[in-house]
């Protein structure tokens, strides 16, 4: 997949919920964004060094502890910029969370770096990631779409939907931005959720029972 366009990813499943953490490179030059390094940073490095990449990035699809917890000791590792959207950006002090915060061994993420907005591009090497604005999960999340796949976050997973009980949520976003933006991709675009296993457009179109 993405042969031509010379985008390669590994997934790293981190932290007691199981959250995906994508490192997404350039095939050509081994740079790498670090999509949601939410625990386990060890983990994480280890994975790095093992495919020798370079991280250029730390990108958050939204900002929930599980996702953001080990933002922190990656930027501090490799010395990165962190990039999110905007309306999440309360969300880091994960303190404000103490006890969910300690069972994931989640720590305080420093502020972004750079904002991110619909349709902005993150170059990564040669390659980009487009972003955009899908919220309903969160006010500020976002999905990656790079060479026919979609780091979708907690937005859309295989078989089910993010919730939109937390703060920040809401249904009549979550489901607007998955019919009118996901489900309008490629329906064989590939989509690469924030937990469990990967999924296409049209396989969520066609049996997701929270969309069908
Ligand atoms: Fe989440």
């Amino acid at each position: 997949m993405g042969r031509e366009s010379g985008m390669k990813y590994e997934l790293v499943i981190v932290g007691a919920l199981e959250t995906n953490c994508y490192l997404v490179y350039c095939e050509e030059t081994r740079a790498c964004a670090v999509i949601d390094p939410g625990a386990d940073h060890e983990k994480i490095i280890s994975a790095i060094a093992d495919l020798e990449l370079k991280p250029v990035i730390v990108l958050n699809t939204h900002g929930h502890v599980d996702h953001i917890g080990g933002n922190s000791d990656i930027i501090q590792k490799y010395r990165v910029p962190l990039a999110m959207h905007a309306a999440d950006t309360g969300m880091l002090q994960v303190s404000d969370y103490i006890e969910l915060s300690l069972l994931l061994g989640a720590r305080n993420s420093p502020p972004p770096d750079r904002l991110l907005a619909e349709g902005d591009e993150i170059a990564v090497g040669r390659i980009s990631l487009r972003v955009m604005h899908i919220p309903g999960h969160t006010a500020g999340s976002v999905g990656f779409v790079a060479a026919g796949v979609l780091f979708s976050g907690d937005t859309l997973f295989c078989g089910g939907v993010g919730r939109t009980d937390l703060p920040g949520g809401s249904w009549k976003d979550l489901e607007q931005s998955i019919r009118e933006r996901i489900l309008t991709l490629p329906e064989e675009t590939i989509v690469l959720p924030g937990h469990g296993p990967w999924t296409t457009v049209e396989q969520e179109r066609d049996s997701n029972p929270f969309l069908t």
